[in-house]
């Protein structure tokens, strides 16, 4: 593990919604630790908490969601920071991208008024140089005829652009962290594959940190330094991208990346899909919650919770009771 201090530190995180009939706990015990310049995916299959820890570190989550345990950004405790701290962060110091892409774009503003003014909101700037700052930020997501864009509303673009626009927004004022929640899933295919290209770029050009959350081990395997995989709102799997997708250790992880199309599947699976469903919200199991679906599951599994415990020198830590043998 590294001594540096890290960018943000997120222990013991839940988030739950006791007013919901059942009630849900959709996060439990989430723990992770991402360096400044670093990138994080998220994955895991649809209700697995992705979106919830997304929201949360940023202090977005839904009203009547219980947000417990510590995240720190740059040393500072955001849990239960007030409101107006957590908006001078939001955009400043931390960029969100929401799973809508419509969610960032007010329909009834031009695109130039809506990077002006997240910008201006954050940082002493005249109007000439905030439009300047605007033009250069879409010329840096490749928007096409940026001075023309600045004059045009969301619904006179594309699916693809309104998505590189969402993304200067986010990065208007240079913030240190970007969060992403499945920033490419309502594009198709060619449009996804250059929005994905254009992360690495920013990556690297800006030195942002970044938190990708996906459905699809493949996207963020190629994008991201760690992986963490999330299942019914536990992590059960967490470490170095490359070791993680090589050499998966929990079976749900292996299932995954068996069921990504663009992934060799691990030694020994088929290319598949995972059958059966996570728990129903509101439903927590005594033992491991993936027990129902697992073809290593005993006896030792449906009784008892696996703790999230190191596999690997490198920091590849896995929650199962009998992980796979190492590849
Ligand atoms: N407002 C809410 N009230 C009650 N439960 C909620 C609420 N919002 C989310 N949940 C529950 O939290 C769990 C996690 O949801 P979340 O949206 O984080 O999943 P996800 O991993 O992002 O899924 P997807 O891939 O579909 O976006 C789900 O079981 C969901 O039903
Ligand atoms: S704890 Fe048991 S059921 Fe859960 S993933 Fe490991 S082997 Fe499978
Ligand atoms: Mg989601």
């Amino acid at each position: 593990m590294s001594a540096e201090a890290p960018l943000l530190a997120v222990l013991g995180v839940g988030v739950s919604f006791p007013g919901a009939r059942p009630p849900v706990r959709a996060l439990a015990d989430v723990e992770l630790r991402l360096l400044a310049g670093r990138s994080l995916g998220l994955v895991g299959e649809s209700g697995a908490g992705k979106s919830q820890l997304a929201l949360a570190i940023p202090g977005l989550s839904a009203p009547g969601a219980v947000v417990e345990g510590s995240i720190r950004f740059c040393g500072e405790e955001l849990i239960n920071a007030s409101p107006a701290r957590l908006r001078a962060l939001r955009g400043r110091h931390i960029g969100f991208i929401a799973q809508d892409p419509q969610a960032a774009l007010a329909p009834h503003l031009k695109v130039g008024t809506q990077l002006t003014e997240t910008l201006r909101s954050h940082h002493a700037l005249d109007a000439r140089a905030a439009r300047a700052a605007a033009l250069q930020m879409l010329e840096r997501v490749q928007v096409p005829a940026p001075a023309a864009r600045l004059g045009q509303y969301p619904h006179e673009l594309s699916g693809g652009l309104r998505q590189r626009v969402s993304i200067a927004i986010a990065l208007i004022a240079s913030p240190s962290l970007l969060i992403a929640d499945e920033p490419t899933t309502a594009l198709d295919v060619t449009v996804e594959a250059g929005i994905r290209a254009l992360f690495l770029k920013l990556r690297q050009e800006l030195k942002l940190a970044l938190v990708l959350v996906s459905h699809d081990l493949a996207v963020v395997g190629g994008l991201c330094d760690e992986i963490l995989v999330l299942y019914a709102g536990r992590v059960v799997e967490s470490g170095p991208a490359a070791a993680v997708l090589k050499d998966p250790r929990h079976h749900y992880t292996a299932a995954l990346a068996a069921a990504s199309a663009t992934l060799e599947a691990p030694l020994g699976l088929p290319l598949a899909t995972i059958a059966g469903s996570q728990p129903a919200p509101g439903v927590e199991l005594a033992g491991c919650a993936f027990a129902p679906r697992c073809p290593a599951a005993a006896a030792r599994c449906h009784a008892e919770r696996p703790p999230l415990a190191s596999v690997a020198a490198g920091g590849a830590r896995v929650a199962c009771h009998f992980p796979r043998a190492s590849a």
